[in-house]
């Protein structure tokens, strides 16, 4: 996402944002009672979602909230442009939080030996089952910044059990499972108050239907929907990524893995959607 300083008077101001195709933009109810905040779409398509109402908006099309009540989550189905009005400055704050997501999402790619796009594509695909499934919009904001940082408690696992190239022994291997309480922890701390709503996806995206998973052998609908959606996304990845052990399976073949373990491994809600949107992955 880009965001534009166009203008500002008084406390009002002007935003431009430009989001790419399954950007997501998400904003929660302001501190202040009276504030007023609208959208005028110049170009693409909007997904827009206030707690559970969903609406396509296009070209011209114009909202203004006064004030913002629940959760609003925007969605680009198509890459677009839009004004953001707001009578409150935030501008500032607004853009030094853009920058240290975007930082903290390359922090990470990089210690797991990964690329940012990695870390970008997992969380596209799942903004795309997320909408299929129709989330509101608290869960999609939850989703997509879950999934952007899922593994980010890989930053506490020493580098010679992150980037082993042969299997894990078992006591490697559960040292290597605490990526994921480490992951809640850092997103759940005051230093990253924009990390909060991903914590739980980070927690759980290791769980699995059937209760085989870690770190807590959760179970069925035990487990927090967006963080099913990202096991299933970050399966998919790396059955059909490189890997030093294993040679990669073709879109095909993965597919069809991901079908036979429905209702196994994963949720099969999260499955049938995956099926559905699997084959737009790469035209996004
Ligand atoms: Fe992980």
């Amino acid at each position: 996402m880009t965001i534009t300083l166009l203008g500002s008077y008084d406390g009002v101001e002007l935003i431009r944002h430009e989001l790419k195709r399954y950007g997501l933009m998400g904003f929660n109810p302001p501190a202040a009672p009276d504030v007023f905040e609208g959208i005028i779409l110049t170009s693409g398509v909007l997904r827009i979602t206030y707690g559970d109402h969903t609406e396509i908006l296009g070209p011209g099309s114009v909202v203004s909230m006064v004030p913002v009540q629940e959760a609003v989550c925007i969605v680009a189905l198509e890459q677009a442009e839009f004004v953001y009005l707001t009578s409150t400055s935030i501008f500032k704050s607004y853009k030094e939080w853009v920058e240290k997501f975007h930082q903290m999402a390359n922090e990470i790619a990089m210690k797991d030996g990964y690329t940012a796009s990695h870390c970008e594509r997992i969380r596209k695909y799942s903004v795309m089952i997320g909408c299929q499934l129709n989330l509101s919009a608290h869960d999609l904001i939850s989703l997509s910044c879950g999934a952007l940082f899922h593994d980010i408690g890989k930053i506490q696992i020493p580098d010679e059990i992150l980037r082993k190239p042969g299997r894990l022994t078992p006591e490697e291997f559960d040292i290597m499972k605490m990526h994921t309480i480490y992951g809640r922890d850092l997103m759940n701390s005051p230093v990253h108050p924009f990390l909060h709503i991903g914590s739980t996806v980070a927690e759980q995206h290791h769980e699995r239907y059937d209760g085989s998973g870690y770190p807590y052998g959760l179970k069925g609908e035990e487990i927090y929907l967006p963080a099913a959606i990202v096991a299933v996304v970050d399966s998919y990845d790396a059955m059909t990524s490189n890997r030093p052990y294993q040679r990669p399976k073709s879109k095909r073949e993965a597919i069809e893995e991901i079908r036979t373990l429905r209702g196994k491994l994963y949720d099969p809600r999260v499955v049938d959607a995956f099926l559905k949107v699997v084959d737009t992955f790469e035209d996004t």
